[in-house]
């Protein structure tokens, strides 16, 4: 443990990322802070600027539960708040808390302790009043200075450019812990797979649930690559009554404010199989009939096409719209698997 004088961010190996960031990048801190006022626990990520010996740059871009907490906290009179930021635990709870999309009121060590099947193990934090998971690599201590705005970014966000975006938070350390021979865990930015797939996959599981309440007929949802893993949505569904697809797609626009194009497919495709989404876009669907444009939504901030935070959004459907439709070429999974078999025997003088 580094209190006091000693304290100084040099001691962790934070890297700088491109060459385009405003400077070293603490890219895997997951802030937990209390609600002011219910004392709730909240996990999320937040991208930290080294800024001096125990002073970190930070963005509450998301405008989601902390920047809530820190709206709240100085309406109150408040002119900081503890928080603890740990880097590097069991993926269980980074994906029950910090990925995991609750309401506000949800205490997110809880959920963490649903995705661990039994309670999460907490200690107390040395020199602020914050749980901190008893098992993380390391956890830095300290405060979110709420009457403070420094300069911070730009970031190598997920969408593959160099963000100016910031709300220009102060972090001021009052601790570094850490486990004996820790790892310091980091996490590649920029539109890596590493940092796309974290924002996809968490939003890709909740939104499912929540289609399907009204739409139990929805397959699967992905957020393919190819659209930032935020920006754009493949959706397949059963048997989709005529208009459902549209019906579909708007609940999955409402739900999420970030995506900004909506495919729809049928049960035979796989979403998670960009070609075969094309290839039903090529088959399936007429552009005059097909689509829906709504021209000004609220949309991901940091998405530099957009216009002061507002973008289109595009509705594709490309289901089948009659009934019979063409059949599809498929080949008996049992033929495929066979001619593999010859393949494979024949390359390997094994067989004919
Ligand atoms: C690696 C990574 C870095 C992130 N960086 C930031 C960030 O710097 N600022 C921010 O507001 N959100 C960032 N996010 C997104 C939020 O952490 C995420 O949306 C989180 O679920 C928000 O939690 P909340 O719903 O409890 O507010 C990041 C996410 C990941 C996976």
């Amino acid at each position: 443990m580094i209190t006091g004088d000693a304290l100084d961010l040099a001691y962790l190996p934070i890297q700088r990322n491109f060459a385009g960031d405003g400077g070293k990048y603490l890219t895997n801190g997951m802030f937990v802070a209390m609600d002011p006022e219910t004392g709730v626990r909240n996990v999320s990520f937040h991208r930290c600027q080294v800024n001096g010996k125990t002073r970190f740059g930070t963005s509450l871009h998301s405008r989601r539960h902390l920047w809530n907490y820190a709206r709240r906290a100085k309406e109150m009179g408040l002119t900081k708040l503890p928080v603890v930021i740990v880097v590097g635990c069991h993926p269980l709870i980074t994906f029950g808390t910090g990925l995991w999309k609750g309401p506000i009121s949800a205490d997110e060590y809880e959920s963490a302790g649903g995705f661990l099947g039994e309670p999460l193990e907490v200690v107390r934090g040395v020199t602020v009043p914050v749980d901190i998971p008893a098992h993380a690599e390391m956890a830095i201590e300290g405060h979110l200075l709420l009457d403070v705005e420094e300069p911070e970014g730009p970031f190598g966000e997920f969408t593959g450019y160099a963000s100016e975006r910031s709300t220009h938070h102060a972090f001021e350390v009052t601790a570094i812990l850490h486990r004996k021979d820790a790892f310091y865990h980091s996490i590649v930015g920029g539109i890596s797979d590493e940092h796309t797939l974290l924002l996809g996959i968490a939003q890709e599981a909740r939104q499912l649930k929540a289609l399907r309440v009204q739409y139990p007929n929805v397959k699967a949802v992905h957020y393919p690559k190819s659209g930032t893993c935020l920006l754009h949505c493949y959706i397949s569904a059963k048997g989709t009554a005529p208009g459902e697809a549209r019906n579909i797609a708007l609940a999955a626009l409402g739900d999420n404010l970030t995506l900004k194009l909506v495919v729809v497919v049928d049960d035979d495709i796989d979403v998670y199989n960009e070609q075969e989404v094309m290839w039903a876009v090529a088959t399936r669907f007429q552009a005059d009939r097909d689509t829906e444009l709504i021209k000004i939504g609220m949309g991901a901030i940091l998405d530099p096409s957009n216009n002061a935070g507002q973008t289109a959004k595009l509705i594709i459907d490309a289901t089948r719209k009659r009934d019979p439709y063409p059949r599809r070429h498929t080949l008996p999974v049992e033929s495929e698997a066979a001619a593999r078999d010859l393949v494979s025997r024949l390359l390997s003088g094994s067989g004919g």
